[in-house]
């Protein structure tokens, strides 16, 4: 550790000097914005005199935010170690900002779930693995296409439609203020990568594509996991899974992009994603077979 005389003597392209005034935004947003975790809670709980689930779906709920917990645990852990890397000023105050949010938003839900009487679970090898990618890998833009552009999304997605099924009252509310807070994370993951893609080898590219291939792969096994949860709660999984999709392949076709990846090499790699997911996905009899597949397409690909 050492103070870096030189962080701010570097030149930027346009592009970077635009994209810095963002991040810097962010970090002010987040503090404007913020918002007292306790308070909140004891503002949702009034409004509705407590917490109602009705018992046969808490099983189902709790399982989906024991996922949402130990995501938001390591989404602290991620930013908390971007805040500490990242060198320019503006990257790192839109990190620590996050940071912030991310202990608000643990503590919040592990407080929420207490109320509700569920003790949150240990969760899905696929899903645990995936964070744990995340969190373990050194590099800097692998952590952040991995947090603010692959996890984040599906997070939001989550929040959303569990908050319009109407499961909870109290949750329903407090979500609104973590979807407003993560919608701020995703930016700074697509306001800051494109400028660590630029500096990175050709070498390191390809590695951070495969990273996101690995993620999403992981993430497909995830999401099938949670799926009769969705169901018992009156969420159709399948539109989950597509609103996640669209967040995600928008991620992919920007970092397809900043890595000047044509269509013709980009598209199949699309294409061969959206098998595995549907095969994942599928409602036919077959879908252990189909999930079977997927994983053995993971494993020729990935070698995992
Ligand atoms: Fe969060
Ligand atoms: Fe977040």
């Amino acid at each position: 550790m050492s103070l870096e005389y030189d962080m701010f003597s570097y030149s930027r392209t346009e592009q970077e000097a635009r994209a810095a005034k963002i991040l810097e935004g962010i970090y002010h947003k987040g503090h404007r914005k913020g918002w007292d975790g306790q308070e909140v809670l004891q503002e949702c709980l009034r409004a509705h005199s407590g917490a109602h689930i009705e018992p046969d779906k808490l099983e189902a709920l709790g399982s989906i935010f024991s996922v949402i917990l130990w995501g938001e645990l390591a989404a602290w852990k991620v930013s908390s170690s971007l805040a500490f890397e990242l060198k320019p000023l503006e990257a790192k105050m839109a990190a620590t900002s996050q940071a912030h949010d991310e202990a608000r938003h643990f503590y919040v839900m592990n407080d929420y779930l207490n109320e509700i009487g569920y003790n949150p679970e240990k969760i899905n090898s696929a899903t645990e693995a995936l964070l744990e990618n995340v969190m373990g890998t050194s590099s800097l833009a692998k952590k952040l296409l991995g947090m603010q552009l692959m996890v984040e999304p599906v997070a939001i997605t989550i929040f959303r439609f569990v908050r319009e099924a109407k499961v909870e009252p109290v949750l329903s509310d407090l979500l609104v203020f973590y979807e407003r807070d993560e919608a701020r994370h995703i930016a700074l993951g697509v306001q800051y990568l494109p400028e660590l893609i630029r500096k990175m080898t050709w070498n390191e590219k390809v590695g951070l594509l495969l990273f996101q291939i690995k993620l999403l792969s992981l993430e497909v096994e995830g999401l099938r996991h949670l799926e009769p949860s969705f169901r018992k709660l009156g969420i159709n999984s399948d539109d989950v899974f597509k609103f996640a999709e669209k967040k995600q392949m928008d991620a992919l076709a920007l970092l397809a992009e900043e890595l000047g990846i044509s269509e013709k090499l980009w598209k199949p790699i699309i294409a061969m994603m959206n098998i595995q997911k549907d095969l994942a996905f599928s409602k036919e009899l077959h879908l252990s077979i189909a999930y079977n597949i997927s994983t053995l397409l993971r494993r020729i690909l990935l070698g995992s």
